[in-house]
């Protein structure tokens, strides 16, 4: 494992790690009758292109020692403003200014030079970054002990020669044994398997805590909300809303979830709709003050009630019924339908369905529940509304809580029974 030491930094530095001032980016899209490169040649011109602002007037501080998280949907502009702050992209306009020595991991194989052993390039990459040759030395045993075995195994053979994964687990393993002061971080990269994506987490940490800046780009929101101390959300190249994480990433969801219509793929006009969804546990809410709302904690194991309420326009035969558990970071944790199960022949006026469930087990976090009702077939949904209720789930055995279902069993062997 690595031995690699965090000093923490001196803290007169900069109250501000990366101040971000009114940056705007722009991407010329050139048209498709020019995409020939004869065509081109022909016209003799470099031919008409469209002005694409991909960031748009943000204007961002981030604090010297924090842990910043930016979210956004695809093409929201994260990865851009990203590498305008490692200067991989100039801005069109505004400006950036950066405190500290940076190492960024946001484009893969970015600053290898694949003719070179795996090696070499991380004294290349050391020196790139203003270590001396004697600070590469001490830290690399530790660089490719965190790369993994393959690396190890590679570390003389040719860059090129690595697979996309030993690229990602080099380059991260560089970036994050460098002791950067500012660490900008796309977790688009963070393939690899869960293993060393969480050593990749507990560096981040350990860097945090020791007086680092990282930023982190991710859509893993969970993951977002609980690592860091402030989360940045981009949509369509504009800042939207800067904060404290759980708020801004609640605010996110909201959004993704009623930002569109909450009715897709509709045969021919809904016929019935959702009126309201229900998650019952065995009484216990908790207001949550930050967002003033009610949240429904269910125990792991305890019963529960799921129920959604409908409303029709017209009679509407053979409905099928369906509620959904996501994950905070948008993984379907849990799809319980009727179908093939239990229908109504016709459903007319309004009404209720429940699904009773004698004990939900999942492990202890923060889940939403949806609902959606599809028609006979079960293929098309009339009407669906996605992580429309959010719930927590707390549990009372340590033992198990990580990834989404608990399976409570019971232990045996030479084991003892804890009180
Ligand atoms: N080099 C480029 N040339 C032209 N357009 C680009 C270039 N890089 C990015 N874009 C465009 O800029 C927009 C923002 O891209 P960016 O990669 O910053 O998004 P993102 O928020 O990182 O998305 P994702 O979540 O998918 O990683 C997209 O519309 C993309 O097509
Ligand atoms: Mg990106």
């Amino acid at each position: 494992m690595s031995d690699a030491v965090t000093e923490p930094i001196a803290s007169a530095a900069d109250p501000v790690a990366i101040a971000v001032r009114n940056v705007s980016k722009q991407f010329r899209r050139y048209s498709v009758r020019n995409q020939s490169v004869k065509a081109a040649l022909f016209r003799g011109s470099r031919g008409t292109y469209e002005e694409n602002w991909v960031l748009d007037d943000v204007s961002l501080d981030i604090p010297t020692g924090s842990t910043f998280g930016l979210i956004g949907s695809n093409g929201s502009g994260k990865s851009t403003l990203l590498k305008c702050m490692a200067r991989i992209l100039k801005p069109n306009k505004g400006s950036i200014t950066v405190n500290g020595r940076l190492s960024a991991l946001i484009e893969l194989g970015a600053g290898f030079h694949p003719e070179l052993s795996g090696r070499e390039n991380v004294y290349l990459n050391g020196a790139v970054l203003g270590l001396r040759r004697k600070e590469i030395e001490q830290r690399f045993d530790s660089i490719v002990d965190f790369a993994g075995r393959q690396v190890a195994q590679a570390i003389d053979q040719p860059i090129k020669t690595y697979s996309s994964g030993m690229y990602v687990r080099l380059g991260f393993s560089i970036a994050v044994n460098v002791e950067p002061e500012v660490l900008l971080v796309d977790e688009v990269l963070a393939v690899g398997d869960e293993e060393f994506q969480r050593r990749c987490y507990q560096r981040f940490e350990e860097l945090s805590s020791s007086g680092r800046t990282v930023v982190l780009v991710s859509h893993a929101l969970s993951t977002v909300a609980a690592m860091c101390d402030h989360v940045a959300w981009l949509d369509g190249g504009k800042l939207l809303h800067v904060g404290q994480p759980q708020q801004v990433v609640d605010a996110y969801l909201t959004r993704l979830d009623f930002g569109r219509p909450s009715v897709v793929e509709v045969s021919e006009g809904p016929s019935v709709r959702i009126s309201d969804i229900v998650i019952e546990g065995a009484g216990r809410r908790r207001t949550s003050t930050e967002l003033g709302e009610e949240v429904a904690v269910v125990g792991t194991g305890e019963p529960v009630r799921l129920r959604m309420s409908y409303q029709t326009d017209r009679p509407t035969d053979l409905p099928v019924f369906a509620f959904s558990v996501h994950t905070l970071d948008g993984t379907l944790a849990a799809n319980p339908s009727t179908l093939g199960v239990a229908g109504p022949e016709r459903v007319e006026g309004t009404g209720t369905v429940e699904l009773e469930v004698p004990s939900l087990m999942l492990v202890p976090g923060a889940y939403t529940l949806g609902a959606a009702i599809f028609d006979a077939s079960g293929e098309h949904a009339i009407d669906r509304k996605l992580r429309l209720v959010r719930f927590e789930v707390d549990g009372h055995n340590p033992g198990e809580t990580r990834g989404i279902t608990a399976l409570g069993g019971r232990w045996h062997g030479p084991l003892f029974d804890l009180p």
